[in-house]
C-alpha cells in the first residue's frame, strides 16, 4: 500500500458522517428520522418517492444553498390544503442531526424561521435559515463546516460545462469551502456588495453620493481579490493531487481559471491587483446603466480538461463529462481527508446514469476503498449488486424509509 492510499484509510478509520437525521416538514417529509451507518445507504424508491429530498437535506447541513440552491420557501413541506391558499401560513422547516467526527458526536441542525421587514412602506416576511450546533442557536452557516463536510453530484450537473459559466463557479466555490471555511462567507459578502452597487447606480441613474459607491467599490475589490486568490489556490491544490495520482479507470483532469482577476494575480501582487479591481469598478459603473456588468470574479469561469484527448470538458461526450466531474469530486474527497483530516460525505444523486457498466463498478470500488460513507439514489438496486452485504440498502415508499 503507498503512502497516499495509507493516510486516507487512517484518516477514514476514525470514520465521519451522519448518524441520526431527522427531517421537519422538510419536502415531501412531515417527519422522518433514520439512522444512517457511516458507509454507503443506496436509496432506491420510484420517481418522485422523496430520494433526492433526503440528499438536499444532508446537504443543508454543510454551509451555503444546498444542493439544489433551493429557495427556502419552496422547502417547507406543502400540502394539497397549502397549495390552495392565497398565502403560506407560518411555520418553517428544519432538519437536524447526530454526526460524528473522529470519534466524537456533535448536535447540529439547521431551519427557518419566519421574519418580517418594512419595504416600500408596508410589511413584508421573508424566511431566514438558522443554524443551531451543540444546543447554541443562532451560529454562523459557516461554522456547520467544521462539523460536515459533503461533496455532491446530481444530475443538473450533466449539464455543467456547457451551460452558463454560474453554476460552473458556484461548483469551484463549493470545491474551496472545503478548505478555506472563509470562502462561503466571503462570496456571500461580494454578492451583497455587488447587489447594493447595481442598485444604487440603477435608482440613481448613476448619480449616487460618489464616497458611497467608492466605499462599497473599495470593499468589493478587496473581497473580489481574496475569492480570487482563494479559487487559485485550490485549482492549484486538486492539479497538483490529480498529477501525482493518476487514476485508474476515470479521466485525468486539468482545471483552470479564466478571468481577469485570476490572471492577474498570476503577475502581480494582491495589492496592485485590488487597486485595479477598484478603477476598473468606478470606471465602468455606466455599464450597469447600459444593463451591462462589470468583468470581475462574478465573471471568472472554471475551465475543465480532459487532459489525454486535450479536450475541453464542453466538447467531450455527455458520459465523459460525467466521467471528468467524478474525477474531480474523487480527488477533491481524497484531497481533503488528508488536508483536513476527516471525510466528506459523498451525496450521489443518479450517479450511474450515463455510465457504461465498467465505469459504475469501478465507481462502487472506489467508493468502498474509501471507505466512508456515500448517500447513493438510484431507481434500480441491482446496479449495486456488488455493494451487497457492505452498504445499507433503503427503500422509499409512502414518505418512509423502508432499510432492506
Ligand atoms: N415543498 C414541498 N412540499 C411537498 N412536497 C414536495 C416539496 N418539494 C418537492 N416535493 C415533492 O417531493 C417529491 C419527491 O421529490 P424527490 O426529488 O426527492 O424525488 P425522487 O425520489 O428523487 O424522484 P426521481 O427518481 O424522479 O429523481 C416530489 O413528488 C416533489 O413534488
Ligand atoms: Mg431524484
Amino acid at each position: 500500500m503507498d503512502n497516499l492510499a495509507g493516510n486516507i484509510k487512517e484518516v477514514v478509520s476514525l470514520k465521519s458522517g451522519v448518524t441520526r437525521l431527522t427531517l421537519t416538514d422538510f419536502r415531501n417529509y412531515a417527519f422522518l428520522r433514520v439512522s444512517p451507518g457511516l458507509r454507503p445507504v443506496i436509496i432506491t424508491g420510484e420517481n418522485g418517492s422523496g430520494k433526492t429530498n433526503i440528499l438536499e437535506a444532508v446537504s443543508f447541513l454543510t454551509p451555503g444553498r444546498g444542493l439544489r440552491s433551493a429557495r427556502l420557501a419552496d422547502i417547507r413541506r406543502f400540502t394539497p390544503a397549502v397549495i390552495d391558499a392565497d398565502y403560506l401560513p407560518a411555520g418553517g422547516w428544519g432538519v437536524s442531526a447526530t454526526v460524528f467526527r473522529n470519534g466524537e458526536e456533535f448536535e447540529i441542525g439547521t431551519a427557518t424561521e419566519t421574519g418580517s421587514r418594512e419595504c416600500h412602506d408596508e410589511i413584508r416576511s421573508f424566511d431566514r435559515r438558522i443554524v443551531k450546533i451543540n444546543g447554541q442557536k443562532g451560529v454562523s452557516q459557516n461554522e456547520l463546516g467544521q462539523y460536515l463536510s459533503a461533496v455532491w453530484l446530481t444530475p443538473q450537473m450533466d449539464r455543467l460545462f456547457r451551460g452558463g459559466s454560474q453554476p460552473r463557479r458556484s461548483f469551484l466555490d463549493r470545491l474551496v469551502y472545503a478548505f478555506d471555511t472563509e470562502h462561503a462567507k466571503r462570496t456571500s459578502v461580494f454578492e451583497h456588495l455587488y447587489k447594493q452597487w447595481y442598485q444604487l447606480l440603477k435608482s440613481t441613474n448613476g448619480h449616487a453620493d460618489a464616497a458611497w459607491l467608492t466605499s462599497l467599490e473599495e470593499d468589493m475589490a478587496a473581497a473580489g481579490v481574496a475569492i480570487a486568490a482563494a479559487r487559485r489556490e485550490q485549482i492549484a491544490r486538486l492539479n497538483r493531487f490529480i498529477e501525482s495520482t493518476p487514476d485508474d479507470v476515470f479521466p485525468d483532469v486539468e482545471i483552470a481559471l479564466e478571468g481577469t482577476v485570476e490572471r492577474q494575480l498570476d503577475s502581480l501582487p494582491a495589492v496592485e491587483v485590488e487597486d485595479a479591481y477598484r478603477s476598473r469598478l468606478a470606471r465602468e459603473r455606466h455599464r450597469v446603466l447600459e444593463n451591462d456588468g462589470v468583468d470581475g470574479v462574478n465573471r471568472s469561469d472554471f475551465k475543465v480538461y480532459y487532459k489525454k484527448k486535450r479536450m475541453p470538458a464542453e466538447l467531450c461526450s455527455t458520459g465523459e463529462q460525467k466521467a471528468l466531474l467524478i474525477s474531480i469530486i474523487l480527488a477533491q474527497t481524497k484531497c481533503q481527508i488528508l488536508s483536513r483530516g476527516f471525510a466528506p460525505v459523498l451525496l450521489l444523486d443518479e450517479v450511474t446514469a450515463h455510465l457504461d457498466d465498467a465505469k459504475r463498478e469501478a465507481l462502487l470500488t472506489k467508493i468502498r476503498e474509501l471507505d466512508l460513507q456515500a448517500f447513493i439514489t438510484a431507481t434500480d438496486p441491482g446496479l449495486f449488486a456488488s455493494l451487497n452485504g457492505y452498504a445499507e440498502f433503503w427503500e422509499i415508499k409512502n414518505n418512509m424509509v423502508f432499510c432492506r
